[in-house]
């Protein structure tokens, strides 16, 4: 079957421009604050800072945007995880992945209006959108104003323990980042989900 569904709305293609690229300059000047020489830095540390703090901020009132989006509009229903039989369904299309798309199978779970998300999707963009990134926005915030974070937890350092989450947590997030653009390369064509995100369209075989 051909053709095309339209699955994204404007406000998510929005949402969604604005996410990868405020991720990517987090980073960025993440990376660079964390790794480079102070005598020779990649970007110069103080601006490294502001700019890790100025997309971190806006990075926060985007994610709100995607909740009200999620939670006031249909597009919340992709998001619903169902844990019934959830292990079997992501067998089901990591088998899809790793076997069944060499042998030119048809995909496990088509995509559809009402099934926007194979379960792999599903599963990690619920994990990457209410886990991670949440996780990575709150520690940020208690990295901006450590005079309100938790001094001591459990007789270690809470600043000491709330940069290495948001270290952690913003690794999972690059990680997450890096495998979901190889995932969109697997569409109808190799540019037709990347295309998607522009048109609003999903492009099936
Ligand atoms: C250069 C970076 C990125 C590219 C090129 C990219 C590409 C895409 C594409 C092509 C889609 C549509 C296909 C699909 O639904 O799977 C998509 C959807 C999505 N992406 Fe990304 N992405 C990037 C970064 C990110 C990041 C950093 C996150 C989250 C931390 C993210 C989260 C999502 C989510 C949640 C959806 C589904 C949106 C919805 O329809 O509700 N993406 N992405």
């Amino acid at each position: 079957m051909s053709g095309k569904i339209y699955l994204y709305p404007i406000w998510i293609r929005l949402w969604h421009a604005f996410n990868a690229i405020l991720i990517i300059l987090l980073i960025i000047s993440g990376v660079s604050m964390q790794y480079t020489n102070p005598d020779n830095p990649f970007i110069r540390f103080d601006i490294a800072v502001s700019m890790h703090n100025i997309c971190g901020i806006t990075l926060t009132a985007n994610y709100a945007f995607f909740l009200i989006g999620t939670f006031f509009t249909p597009n919340g229903k992709y998001y619903k995880l169902t844990l019934k039989g959830l292990t079997s369904r992501l067998i089901k299309q990591f088998t899809y992945y790793t076997f069944g798309i060499f042998k030119h199978e048809k995909p496990p779970f088509p995509v559809t209006k009402d099934s926007k998300f194979n379960p792999l999707q599903q599963f990690t963009y619920v994990i990457a959108m209410f886990v991670l990134v949440p996780i990575v926005i709150i520690t940020g915030w208690a990295l901006l104003y450590p005079e309100y974070t938790l001094t001591k937890v459990f007789g270690a350092s809470g600043l000491t323990l709330t940069d290495f989450v948001h270290v952690i947590i913003g690794f999972f997030v690059s990680f997450f980042m890096f495998i979901h653009v190889y995932f969109c390369t697997i569409g109808a064509t190799f540019v037709s989900n990347f295309r998607s995100m522009i048109t609003g369209f999903h492009e099936s075989h």
